[in-house]
C-alpha cells in the first residue's frame, strides 16, 4: 500500500473535532496518510472575505482527495455584517464554500448511504399486524445530482427586463403572470442538463449492480414537473432497457415517498434523485437510521473527491470542554473515502469495529441517548466524541 496525501478540512465548529476523531481512526486502522490540513470556513470569510480561499482549491487540485467536517454559513446580510473592518463595503457577497466546491470541482454525484445499524437506540420502528413492533432494516443508498437543479443558482428577483420578456413568450406564464408586476416576481430555475442526467442515473445503476441491489428508484415529480423530473425518469427508463435489465426500476414521486418511508423503508435500494429532491430524501432516510449523527456522504467528480458528514458545524456544541457529539457520521464518510481509493479491507475493519460499538450498546454519544445537548451530559452517562472514537478503535 503507498502513502496517500488527504486533503484535510475541518472548517468551522464541530467540524474539528469529528474530523480529528475520523484520522485518529484512520491511524489505528492502519491507514498509511498524510494529511495536508486546508482552510475553508466562516473565519477565512470573515478575515480574508473568502470561505474557499485558494490555497484550499489548489490543495485539492494537487491531492485529489478530500475529507471535509463542516463549515457554518449564514444569510447574506449577516455574513456581511461579520467582515473584518478593512474588507466591509467592498461588495463582497458571501456563498457556501461547500457549494461552491461542489460547482467548482464538477462534483456532481452526491452518494448518502442510510443503513441500519444492529442496536442503534435510535433505529426507527413501527406497529406491526396485531400490535407488533417491527424494525425495519434500512439499508438504501441515495444518488443525489449535486451540482444542477434547483440549486443551479440561476434565478432573479424583480428580473431584468429581457428574462422578463423571455419568460412572456411561455403560454403558461403569460396567462398566469403576465399581468403580475415584475417587481413582484421571484424566480428560480430548475436546469437539468442530459449530461449530468445520465451520470449521475448511470452512476446508481452501475452501484446497484456491483452492490446486489436489486431495484434503482426514480425519486422525482414527473407528473407534474414534466420536463426536468421527466426527462430523468425517460432516460432512466432508456437506460435500464439498453444496459441493465437485471435491476428493476421504480418511480416514485417525492411527495409519496416521504410518506412511504416510514411505511416499508425495507423495500428500497438505490434511490437516484435531482439535487433538490435528492437533499429532501436522504435526510428522511437519515432520521430512520438515527440522524445527523450516522449520515455520511461522499461528493464525487471525475478527478476530485470530497468526503464529509451531512450534518453541519452544530455551533451550540462547538466550544464545550468536552465534545459530545457523535463522530460515527464523519468516520462513516472516511471509510466512504477507502473504499473510493481502493482500500477496501481497512474500510470493512472499520466499518465491522462500528457496528460491534454499536451493537454492544456500552458507549453511546448524548444523541444515541435521547438527551437534550448540554456539557452535563457527559456527567448523565453520554460518552464523548472522543470517547466513541477509542471504543471503535478498540474493536479494530
Ligand atoms: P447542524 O447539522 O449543524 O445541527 C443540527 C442539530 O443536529 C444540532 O443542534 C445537533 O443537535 C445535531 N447534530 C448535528 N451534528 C451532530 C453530531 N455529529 N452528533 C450529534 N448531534 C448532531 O445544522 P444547523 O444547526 O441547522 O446549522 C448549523 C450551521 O451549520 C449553520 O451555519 C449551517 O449553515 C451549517 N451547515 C453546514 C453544513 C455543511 O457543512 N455541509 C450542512 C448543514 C448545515
Ligand atoms: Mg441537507
Amino acid at each position: 500500500m503507498s502513502r496517500r496525501t488527504i486533503v484535510a478540512m475541518p472548517g468551522d465548529g464541530i467540524g474539528a473535532v469529528v474530523l480529528e476523531a475520523a484520522i485518529k481512526v484512520l491511524d489505528k486502522a492502519g491507514f498509511q496518510a498524510d494529511y495536508v490540513h486546508a482552510d475553508i470556513g466562516w473565519e477565512y470569510w470573515k478575515n480574508e472575505g473568502n470561505p474557499l480561499p485558494e490555497r484550499t482549491i489548489n490543495a485539492l487540485r494537487e491531492h485529489k482527495i478530500g475529507l471535509f467536517g463542516a463549515i457554518t454559513s449564514k444569510p447574506k446580510d449577516a455574513a456581511a455584517a461579520e467582515l473584518a473592518s478593512h474588507l466591509q463595503g467592498q461588495g463582497l457577497v458571501y456563498s457556501s464554500p461547500i457549494v461552491g466546491m461542489r460547482q467548482l470541482f464538477d462534483l456532481d454525484i452526491c452518494i448518502r448511504p442510510c443503513k441500519t445499524y444492529k442496536g442503534n437506540p435510535l433505529n426507527f420502528i413501527r406497529r406491526g399486524v396485531g400490535n407488533t413492533i417491527e424494525e425495519p432494516e434500512v439499508d438504501v443508498v441515495i444518488f443525489r445530482q449535486n451540482t444542477e437543479g434547483l440549486y443551479c443558482g440561476v434565478e432573479w428577483s424583480n428580473p431584468p427586463e429581457e428574462v422578463y420578456r423571455a419568460f412572456l413568450t411561455h403560454k403558461t406564464f403569460k396567462k398566469n403572470y403576465g399581468s403580475v408586476p415584475k417587481e413582484d416576481l421571484s424566480i428560480s430555475s430548475r436546469i437539468f442538463t442530459k449530461k449530468y442526467t445520465e451520470r449521475i442515473l448511470r452512476a446508481a445503476f452501475d452501484y446497484a449492480r456491483k452492490n446486489h441491489y436489486k431495484s434503482v428508484t426514480v425519486c422525482e415529480k414527473p407528473n407534474v414537473i414534466r420536463e426536468t423530473s421527466g426527462m430523468m425518469y425517460k432516460m432512466a427508463q432508456e437506460m435500464q432497457k439498453a444496459d441493465y435489465q437485471e435491476i428493476e426500476l421504480w418511480n416514485t414521486n417525492i411527495d409519496a415517498q416521504m410518506m412511504w418511508l416510514t411505511k416499508n423503508p425495507e423495500n428500497y435500494g438505490v434511490i437516484v434523485a435531482g439535487n433538490m429532491f435528492g437533499d429532501i430524501v436522504s435526510d428522511g432516510f437519515a432520521g430512520l437510521i438515527g440522524g445527523l449523527g450516522f449520515a455520511c456522504s461522499a461528493n464525487l467528480g471525475e478527478e476530485v473527491a470530497v468526503f464529509e458528514p451531512t450534518h453541519g458545524s452544530a455551533p451550540k456544541y462547538a466550544d464545550y470542554p468536552v465534545s459530545i457529539v457523535n463522530p460515527i457520521a464523519m468516520i462513516e464518510s472516511a471509510c466512504m473515502m477507502l473504499n473510493h481509493i481502493g482500500e477496501k479491507e481497512i474500510a470493512l475493519r472499520i466499518e465491522q469495529a462500528i457496528k460491534e460499538v454499536i451493537l454492544e450498546g456500552k458507549v453511546l454519544t448524548y444523541d444515541m441517548l435521547k438527551m437534550k445537548g448540554s456539557p452535563d451530559v457527559i456527567a448523565q452517562g453520554a460518552s464523548s466524541t472522543m470517547q466513541m472514537a477509542e471504543a471503535i478503535i478498540e474493536k479494530l
